[in-house]
């Protein structure tokens, strides 16, 4: 495995992705690791990220200098780099001349990091510092007309160093930079693949199982989902499903869990109705935020009730990913990790002496994709759009009755039916309907109507913190228009949300 040591640059997880598509493992962890700790994970490599700090400021963060005693190759990136310079005996001031974006590389010789890279290429920086004195032992790899120390190396120490930034792609040559690392510096092996990682979960999950009883709450998302098909191949009837059908779901949502899972899959699986505690919690409510406390706690009651009715359960899985994980800690604090807590199933039970498993706690959202397929999962559902936990319920925009659901979950079945048909669905981050329950005038045939309106969100995003409204092609816009005041008996009217995130936010409430 590789460790990487997270000083909090924004590119640390592409850091991370990079070395794993080169299939092989990687943590990333905080600069408080002990050695001792190091010892433990044994890496065959360590790779210091960039950060935001100047290594020159009191309390910029530090790595335990032990770390360059160990024999095991380091590789520096930006801050990590100067860092690095630092704990040798080497100096970093403020850069004459701040370099952002793209930069001319010119590289000395095409050995160590640099094995195969043409002398002349582009690079990626992002820096205020920069190199003045190298430490003894080190040589310049790399210049570009601005940074005279871009790369350095210290091949006898199996030491190297870039102060751009190769993970990203902008730096074209960066993924052969880092492959070089990895495998003609580090000796890595390609033993991190999809097929092995089923093999050691299982083998993992059973040794901490053992003859115990395992529940899960399955939304019918992509994390809980490939989280049930790991356990049940690892430890088969010790694993109950439980799915909590809020009466908030998309047509056809809840019978497509159940006859996936249950039917196809075998997975033992008990199918909560509680359609009818949830729409009487929500009676009368307006304000998104009751909606949302009503629905979790709603939620919460109803799994709790299911899971005791099961006897000696010990174990709750999570379908908790490694984003969420190394979020949760500061860049700068101890090496124990916080869990945020998620709302994947709507909370954790309260009350529940329950031990936590989270068998993909590691992996990133892509590799979950893939190990989803792996396990046999359909691609609909693996490559299906984000689905907020409080459903439907938070995309009408007044309080929740049966027949605004059932309005609504017509009119948003055209919508993905369209989105489908003109293979954009996986090109928009969400593309779903509102309803708004104001009433305004139509005219169908010599009718006079008075109807709903509903609204059309479709987004582009890549991790729903900022979002663009999609351009959807007009022709396609009129389709559903058309299809939708056609077919669903109370809408005469169809609008396009045309607002970005920020200042709007993806859902209406
Ligand atoms: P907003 O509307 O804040 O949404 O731009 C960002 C992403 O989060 C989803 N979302 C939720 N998911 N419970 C969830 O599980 C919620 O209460 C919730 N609210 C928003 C939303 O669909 C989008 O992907």
């Amino acid at each position: 495995m590789i460790l990487i040591i997270d000083f909090g640059s924004q590119y640390n997880q592409l850091i991370a992705r990079r070395v794993r598509e080169a299939h092989v493992y990687c943590e990333i962890h905080p600069p408080g690791i002990s050695i001792d700790q190091i010892k433990v994970l044994a890496p065959e490599g360590i790779i210091l990220s960039g950060g935001p700090a100047s290594i020159y400021e009191k309390n910029s963060p530090r790595v335990d200098q032990g770390i360059f005693e160990l024999g095991i190759p380091v590789l520096g990136i930006c801050y990590g780099m100067q860092c690095m310079v630092d704990a040798l005996g080497g100096q970093v001031n403020r850069a004459e001349k701040r370099e952002y974006g793209f930069a001319e590389l010119h590289s000395k010789d095409a050995t160590g990091i640099f094995h195969g890279v043409p002398k002349e290429t582009k690079c990626w920086m992002s820096h205020g510092d920069a190199v003045g004195r190298l430490p003894r032992g080190f040589r310049v790899t790399a210049s570009t007309p601005t940074t005279r120390v871009a790369a350095t190396e210290n091949p006898a120490k199996k030491v190297y160093g870039l102060q751009f930034h190769p993970e990203v792609a902008h730096t074209p040559m960066g993924k052969r930079m880092l492959k070089n690392f990895l495998f003609r510096v580090c000796n890595c092996k390609k033993t991190w693949t999809m097929k092995s990682f089923i093999k050691d979960s299982v083998s993992d999950i059973r040794s901490l199982v053992k003859d115990k009883k395992v529940i899960l709450g399955l939304s019918g998302g992509v994390d809980s989902s490939v989280t049930a098909l790991l356990l049940h191949q690892a430890i088969g009837k010790q694993l109950t499903c439980i799915f909590v059908d809020n009466g908030l779901l998309r047509q056809g949502e809840a019978e497509r869990v159940k006859g996936l899972f249950k039917k196809h899959f075998k997975v033992r699986l008990r199918f909560v109705n509680a359609k009818r505690q949830f729409l009487k919690g929500l009676t009368g409510v307006v304000d998104p935020e009751k909606k949302r406390r009503i629905i979790g706690r709603t939620f919460i009651e109803a799994f709790e009730i299911e899971a005791r009715k099961l006897q000696g359960v010990e174990l709750l899985a999570q379908g908790t990913l490694y984003p969420d994980i190394i979020e949760s800690r500061s860049a700068f604090g101890g090496p124990t990790a916080v869990i945020k807590s998620h709302h994947n199933v709507g909370g954790l039970p309260r009350n529940m002496k329950l031990k936590l498993i989270e068998p993909l706690k590691h992996l990133f959202k892509d590799e979950v994709r893939v190990l989803g397929k792996e396990l046999g999962l359909p691609d609909d559902l693996i490559w299906r759009q984000p689905f907020p936990g409080p459903g439907l319920a938070i995309r009408i925009i007044a309080d929740v009755t049966p027949a605004r659901l059932s309005i609504l979950r017509k009119v948003d079945a055209i919508v993905l039916e369209e989105i489908k048909e003109n293979n954009l669905y996986r090109k928009l981050w969400q593309s779903f309907a509102v309803l708004l329950p104001l009433k305004s005038v139509g005219i169908m045939g010599d009718q006079r109507t008075y109807e709903h309106i509903a609204a059309i969100r479709a987004v582009t995003s890549t991790d729903a913190m900022t979002a663009d409204w999609a351009k959807l092609p007009h022709s396609l816009l009129g389709r559903i228009s058309n299809r939708i005041i056609n077919e669903v008996r109370g809408v005469n009217r169809v609008v396009y949300d045309i607002s970005s995130k920020p200042p709007s936010t993806i859902e209406w409430e």
